[in-house]
């Protein structure tokens, strides 16, 4: 441990969010800002806590005890998930570094680099005068919907008037915003979430200057503070792991045997539930499309039970020659084989990015948050696919699928796909946007660290 902290310079404190989709990217952070000399601590919580053993270049610090155990992310209301969470780690978070800086083992901190949502890493940050940079999970198009809304002072869907546009951007409705529940809690986590980001002393994103720099040009404008796009973060190392190998190896043989371009690959991400009802239209909209489909149905999709179970025979019987069925898949593997012809997707940012990075034209379902400005922006600014509205239809799943692979319309958004899949290669490039940006943060940091050390000579 020694070894591995002083042999480095720089110290960077990093602050996952315990949901798999934020850690993600978080850690994959971590990796390249290890591979520039920096060390690394994460601070977790005991709730999904990272497999340490696949990060043995890290030191972990853990601050949620036995406190989040019990608590599921996963019960539903996620800004309730992550009220809780932000109340109850600030405390343990301020202590902990307290003992890392008086501990002879760390290096002093030069940086705190937080995940937006857990906002209380600012507070604690300022109260002991440490640089802090916060990394958006989301796009930056997330969080101009955020600040609409709170310019708006709207921030639900029962105060709303959801489809006028929004002022400045027409191709954007009121409903298309990040709006949550009417809960009491909720706006108060976005509104934290919101004022813990433009505090910071610079943005990560990740997300590329290709799909949004007229966003980033305006939210640099408006804090003052320097943002640094460099995603596609999870491009730079693997993948979400599979624990189940044989259903993984079972798909990947089915998809080689596909024709190229064929398959409608759908997947609502890691969290979202469904109704049954839900959960039949795709079903048999997806059977009648006549395509070949790949289905992720996690284990608890449908209102916390085994959706695979309610589907009825009729529907087994009828797509047996062209279906497969996985409770998870490494997605961004499936995303790259060549018989993938669109992504049946919620719109998570995640997902959003991967199959943009991957060149797949999407069939666009969004939920709730991020996911309706993020599926807007994939319909109708990238046109990189096609949004189905609120109520999922059997009808409208078909006819949609079939514009895709078949229609005018369909080619065009399918040619549109492989043009921003270049610039997503070219922005990873050496000398590419996202490269140029990530080389920027580090000197960015480094700079901040030496006027810290003038400062305290
Ligand atoms: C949540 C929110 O719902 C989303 O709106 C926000 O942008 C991020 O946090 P989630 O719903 O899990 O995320 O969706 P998404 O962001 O798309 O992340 C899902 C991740 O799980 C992706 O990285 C995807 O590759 C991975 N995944 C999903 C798998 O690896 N295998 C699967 O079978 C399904």
């Amino acid at each position: 441990m020694e070894k591995k902290q002083k042999e480095r310079k720089g110290h960077l404190v990093l602050v996952p969010c315990p949901l798999p989709s934020h850690m993600s990217p978080m850690l994959h952070l971590a990796k390249l800002l290890h591979s520039q000399g920096f060390s690394i601590t994460v601070i977790h919580t005991q709730l999904n806590s990272p497999n340490q053993s696949h990060y043995p270049e890290f030191s972990f610090e853990s601050i949620g005890g036995s406190m989040l155990e019990s608590y599921s992310a996963f019960d539903g209301d996620v800004m309730l998930f992550l009220s809780e969470l932000n109340m109850k780690c600030e405390t343990p978070f301020h202590d902990c570094l307290i003992k890392m800086q008086l501990c002879s083992q760390y290096n002093p901190i030069s940086c705190i680099i937080y995940d937006s949502v857990m906002y209380f890493s600012a507070a604690v940050a300022d109260d002991l005068q440490i640089l802090r940079i916060v990394l958006r999970t989301s796009s930056a198009a997330n969080y101009i919907g955020l600040s609409i809304l709170d310019e708006n002072d709207c921030h639900s869907t029962q105060e709303c008037r959801l489809e006028e546009p929004v002022a400045g951007f027409p191709f954007l409705r009121m409903k298309d915003m990040p709006l949550f529940s009417t809960q009491k809690h909720t706006r108060k986590v976005l509104t934290c979430i919101y004022n813990g980001t433009k505090t910071a002393s610079a943005i990560i994103w990740n997300s590329l200057w290709c799909l949004e720099h007229a966003l980033f040009e305006k939210i640099e404008d408006e804090t003052l503070v320097p943002v640094f796009p460099i995603g596609p973060l999870q491009r730079y190392s693997s993948n979400f792991s599979t624990d189940v190998l044989s259903e993984e190896q079972s798909c990947m043989a089915w998809l080689d045997k596909q024709a190229q371009s064929s398959v409608v690959y759908v997947s609502t991400g890691s969290v979202i539930t469904m109704s049954k009802d839900e959960l039949l239209e795709m079903a048999w909209g997806l059977a009648n499309s006549d395509q070949p489909f790949l289905w992720v149905v996690r284990d608890c999709l449908v209102n916390g039970s085994d959706g695979v179970e309610q589907l009825p025979r009729e529907f087994h019987e009828s797509t047996r020659s062209r279906c497969r069925i996985a409770s998870w898949l490494p997605q961004q593997k499936v995303l790259a084989h060549r018989s993938i012809g669109c992504f049946f997707t919620h719109n998570g940012w995640n997902s959003t990015i991967e199959s943009i990075a991957e060149g797949v034209p999407m069939l666009c379902w969004p939920r709730v948050g991020d996911q309706r400005v993020n599926a807007r922006f994939v319909s109708h600014v990238w046109r990189v696919g096609l949004q189905l509205e609120d109520r999922l239809l059997r009808e409208e799943i078909d006819r949609a699928i079939r514009t895709l692979f078949v229609d005018e319309e369909g080619i065009q958004i399918q040619k549109q796909a492989k043009e921003l899949k270049k610039k997503v290669e070219i922005s990873l490039r050496q000398e590419g946007a996202s490269s140029d940006f990530f080389g920027r943060l580090v000197k960015y940091i480094r700079l901040q660290e030496t006027m810290i050390s003038l400062s305290n000579a």
